[in-house]
């Protein structure tokens, strides 16, 4: 099935795929996407997880960090049932998503028997290049291996691997529970299958994916995010107005959910540090490199929500 060239439009393609997963999981050249890992199980990564598991798919979610996987284990058991109270879900579906749902700190025993693997690890070029060769050991021929990397494109990773064709960029947005877009990059190395059953895979997510036909840095969303943080810096660094007011006007004016500075503290004022300063040492362009305020911030760990501070306080975590 091809998500470009169905006659009868979306609706009929999110059905569609609905029904194979019912009928026990999504085609793959001529295997099924049933089993799904994850690897890293920060912010991302658990979020992630828990949303293919509440698709229906058996997920195993990894990180060599013990506190990590602890944390993440942990927002699941608080969260699910918190879900149950609102109404949001049954009591039915919580459970067959925890039953989907497991945590190891085995790469091996999570991707061994994978259809598809997600990396959600720290946005460190050699580390994913190192896990990646390690992944192209570890999986079954047919597995998918997509990067949720937000900046890194999968061209620099696929070489690592003996099957670039099934290498991909998988882009979800922060938090993975809600937000409904996910960005599908097609490097020139990813095969048109490849593409299209992350396309579909999305779609059974009971998200909307985007098809990216060549890779660009920041994709789609993230170009257009920096152009907004940037100038928002460079506003408040220049003392015209404090974040607050800067967000106020954001979201007043523009109508984005948050203004730029709480979304900063959402997605992690250390991810827009390092990003930052990486983008700035590979390209020499200034318009890259952390503004004072962002190194300031780094340098004391408040990083935002994660650590209790950001621009914003957050006493509760
Ligand atoms: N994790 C999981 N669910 C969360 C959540 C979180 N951290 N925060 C909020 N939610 C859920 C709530 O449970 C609630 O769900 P229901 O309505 O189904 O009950 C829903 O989101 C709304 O939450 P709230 O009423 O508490 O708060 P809100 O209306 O202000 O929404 C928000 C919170 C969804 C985060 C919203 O403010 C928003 O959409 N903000 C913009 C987020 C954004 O721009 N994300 C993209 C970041 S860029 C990025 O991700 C780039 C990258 O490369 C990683």
């Amino acid at each position: 099935m091809r998500v470009d060239t169905h006659p009868k439009g979306f609706f009929s393609i999110a059905e569609s795929v609905s029904e194979q997963l019912l009928l026990g999981g999504m085609n793959v050249g001529e295997h099924k996407i049933r089993k799904v890992c994850i690897v890293g199980a920060g912010n991302m990564g658990h979020q992630i997880a828990l949303s293919a598991a509440l698709a229906g798919f058996e997920v195993k979610c990894t990180d060599v960090n013990e506190e990590v996987l602890k944390k993440a284990e942990q927002f699941v058991i608080t969260y699910l049932p918190e879900r149950v109270a609102k109404g949001k879900l049954t009591q039915a579906q919580v459970d067959a998503a925890r039953a989907n749902l497991s945590f190891t700190n085995d790469l091996s025993e999570a991707a061994c028997d994978a259809d598809l693997v997600i990396e959600a690890i720290i946005e460190r070029l050699e580390i994913k290049r190192k896990l990646f060769a390690e992944l192209d050991s570890l999986c079954l021929p047919h597995t998918i291996l997509a990067t949720n990397s937000s900046y890194i494109v999968s061209s620099k990773i696929a070489d690592v691997t003996e099957r670039p064709e099934k290498v991909c960029n998988l882009h979800f947005f922060n938090p993975a529970l809600v937000m409904k877009l996910v960005e599908v990059v097609k490097g020139p190395h990813t095969s048109e299958e490849t593409a299209q059953t992350l396309m579909n895979f999305c779609v059974s997510l009971g998200k909307t994916p985007v098809l990216l036909k060549q890779e660009i840095y920041g994709f789609l969303v993230n170009r257009m995010l920096a152009a907004i943080k940037n100038e928002s810096i460079y506003l408040l660094d220049m003392g015209i107005a404090g974040h607050e007011e800067i967000d106020t006007a954001v979201t007043l004016a523009l109508g984005h959910p948050m203004g730029p500075f709480r979304l900063m503290d959402l997605t992690g004022i250390d991810l827009t540090y390092i990003v930052g300063l990486e983008r700035f040492q590979e390209t020499g362009d200034p318009i890259y490199r952390p503004s004072p305020t962002i190194a300031e911030k780094f340098v004391k760990k408040e990083w935002g929500r994660k650590t209790g501070k950001g621009f914003y306080d957050y006493p509760n975590g």
